[in-house]
């Protein structure tokens, strides 16, 4: 198992790509949910041409492909810590393209950080950010920001607030995290949910945030692309 893992890396390990899909989205319709997150990142000014997008807790690969078919010059390094889910994504995403999309493990890319410095324009947390405990964030944030180029950006988007923060600890917000190691740069836009089909009160919808940021430190112009 990752170092880098979820607490528990079994919650998102399921045999069926059904099982896998609905873990991903509970209430939402998939192709409703996955248009309206493309038109947020579009709105929010992170998308940009010819670009290199990590798609950090990529899952079946639902917004890579998205935008690997939108943006003709996107090309995906799509990254996941189970391996059951990088198997999913290997049928979801349509050969064509496959084409302009990379399936990884976290575990090589953390392992082989050195390898991939300086080559991402954005770095992309999609309903995944809030999953993984706040002490894992804190050990992966660091190196997350290596694989950024001068000017890269982060955007992250989801619930407000983390699922797992230290033993001791209420959770903290994705805001205080995400500022431990980037420059905040855009306020978060509440994005309410579009549920459908609300079968579970307990848990409902709850309203969704975009988070953009930039790198601290200013980077050596000459970013570069060593994939
Ligand atoms: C709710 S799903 C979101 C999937 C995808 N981003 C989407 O929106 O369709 C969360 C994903 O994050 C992955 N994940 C959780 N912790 C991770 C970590 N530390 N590194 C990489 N992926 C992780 C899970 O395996 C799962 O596929």
């Amino acid at each position: 198992m990752s170092r880098f893992s979820v607490k528990n890396p079994r919650r998102f390990d399921w045999d069926n790509i059904d099982d896998a899909k609905k873990s991903i989205l509970w209430y939402d319709d998939w192709d409703e949910a996955t248009e309206n997150t493309i038109e947020l990142m579009q709105k929010m000014g992170v998308i940009k041409a010819e670009s290199l997008v990590v798609d950090w807790g990529c899952g079946v690969g639902r917004i890579a492909s998205k935008l690997v078919e939108r943006y003709r010059n996107v090309t995906v390094l799509a990254v996941d810590c189970s391996i059951k889910m990088l198997r999913h994504a290997l049928s979801y995403i349509k050969p064509q393209y496959l084409r302009k999309i990379v399936l990884v493990t976290d575990e090589f890319i953390l392992s082989h950080t050195n390898l991939f410095e300086n080559c991402a324009d954005l770095v992309i947390f999609i309903e995944a950010f809030q999953h993984i405990p706040e002490p894992v964030l804190d050990q992966m944030l660091p190196r997350i920001e290596k694989l950024l180029k001068k000017n890269g950006e982060l955007f992250v988007f989801g619930n407000r607030q983390l699922e797992i923060g230290y033993k001791d600890k209420a959770p903290s917000t994705v805001e205080e995290v995400i500022k431990r190691y980037f420059e905040l740069e855009k306020s978060q836009v509440p994005f309410q949910r579009y549920a459908v089909n609300v079968t579970n009160l307990l848990y409902g919808p709850r309203p969704r945030y975009g988070f953009v940021a930039k790198t601290k430190q200013p980077k050596c112009a000459c970013a570069f692309n060593k994939l």
